[in-house]
């Protein structure tokens, strides 16, 4: 385990970002793209991405705290969550890279890791772009040399719920007075509110709220809120437009039930990146991600996903031990 910590440069003198280094990886950036440098073999390594789609991952990384498994940012970069600790590495899941020794995985404490990305997340974000956005929403700011921040767009967490929005003391359900306007897509939503008839005394247990008018208020694409936990079962809906910014490859299964519109789902091989599946969902579809899968979703247009977790902790080991099927139904 490293425990080396975040080394920052001044800003350079041609684009005016910071570069940085952890562990053994080196980033820069520039007017568009990102470069990530690493030595593997006795070979000099460099990977390139653009940077808009590296701050869109980058966003996710740390407002999901590294999510579940592995983040690919790319078919070459990317995180996996050792919950505690953090596995950072470039090429290591790419058959090509891997199979001459081209790869470099490197383990930090997370509280490393992710005080570095938040440096990165930060300096490399302009004013007026904002990694959540839809590209149509937040345009081209992104392009360029280093002009201001968005602080606010990067510090969102995402909201989750104790028990579901709307109960006493949880998240609220989004309104325009609460800063949650309807989006453009999403204009023509019910905003009708559901009708409780609590038994005396359980007002305070009984709720419901208008799930489709909380998410038409959403303002951020590809980030799920938790808007009803039981037990180890998180609903996570979400909704989203153009690509998801990152390749997901989670340590336990996931159920996708599209709610609205179609999303295109592209389905890999969690360890090479092989091409396995593509699932095209529409409004009604429901999919069970396997566990041995990395999945990247195109939404065409505005869309409602509902994302359905298992929280268990237990659980990447029992899929590591073999005491669980890979997919969660055996056809
Ligand atoms: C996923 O990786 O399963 C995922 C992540 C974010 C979303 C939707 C799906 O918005
Ligand atoms: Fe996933």
């Amino acid at each position: 385990m490293s425990s080396k910590n975040v080394k920052q440069s001044q800003p350079d003198s041609i684009n005016g970002y910071k570069s940085f280094e952890l562990g053994s990886f080196s980033f820069r950036r520039d007017a568009y793209f990102v470069h990530i440098s690493w030595t593997a073999n006795n070979t000099k390594m460099s990977h390139i991405i653009s940077a808009d789609a590296f701050l869109r991952a980058l966003m996710r990384d740390v407002a999901w705290g590294f999510f579940y498994g592995t983040v690919n940012f790319d078919s070459v970069f990317g995180t996996t969550n050792r919950y505690g600790s953090v596995e950072m590495f470039a090429g290591t899941y790419n058959k090509d890279l891997q199979s001459q020794n081209l790869d470099l995985l490197e383990v930090f404490d997370t509280p490393i890791i992710l005080a570095t990305f938040k440096l990165i997340l930060e300096d490399w974000t302009n004013e007026g772009f904002d990694p959540f956005a839809a590209p149509a929403e937040t345009g081209q700011k992104w392009i360029g040399q280093k002009n201001g921040s968005n602080i606010e767009a990067i510090s969102r967490q995402r909201q989750v719920s104790q028990r579901q929005p709307g109960v006493p003391g949880d998240i609220e359900v989004r309104t325009d007075e609460n800063g949650y306007k309807q989006n453009r897509a999403f204009a023509d939503v019910s905003q009708s509110t559901p009708e409780i008839y609590a038994e005396p005394g359980f007002e305070e247990e009984v709720n419901a709220f208008n799930l489709f008018a909380f998410l038409s208020r959403s303002d951020v694409t590809w980030n799920p809120s938790v808007t009803s936990v039981c037990k180890e079962s998180l609903f996570c809906p979400t909704t989203e437009e153009y690509i998801l910014p990152i390749a997901h490859g989670n340590d336990r299964a996931e159920w996708f039930f599209q709610m609205s519109d179609q999303i295109d789902w592209s389905i890999q091989n969690d360890a090479t990146g092989q091409p396995r599946a593509k699932v095209i969902m529409k409004a009604g579809d429901i999919a069970a991600m396997p566990a041995d899968c990395r999945h990247t979703g195109y939404s065409p247009k505005r869309s409602m996903l509902l994302v359905w977790e298992n929280a268990n902790p237990e659980l990447p080991g029992w899929y590591a031990d073999g005491k669980l099927p890979m997919s969660p139904v055996q056809f």
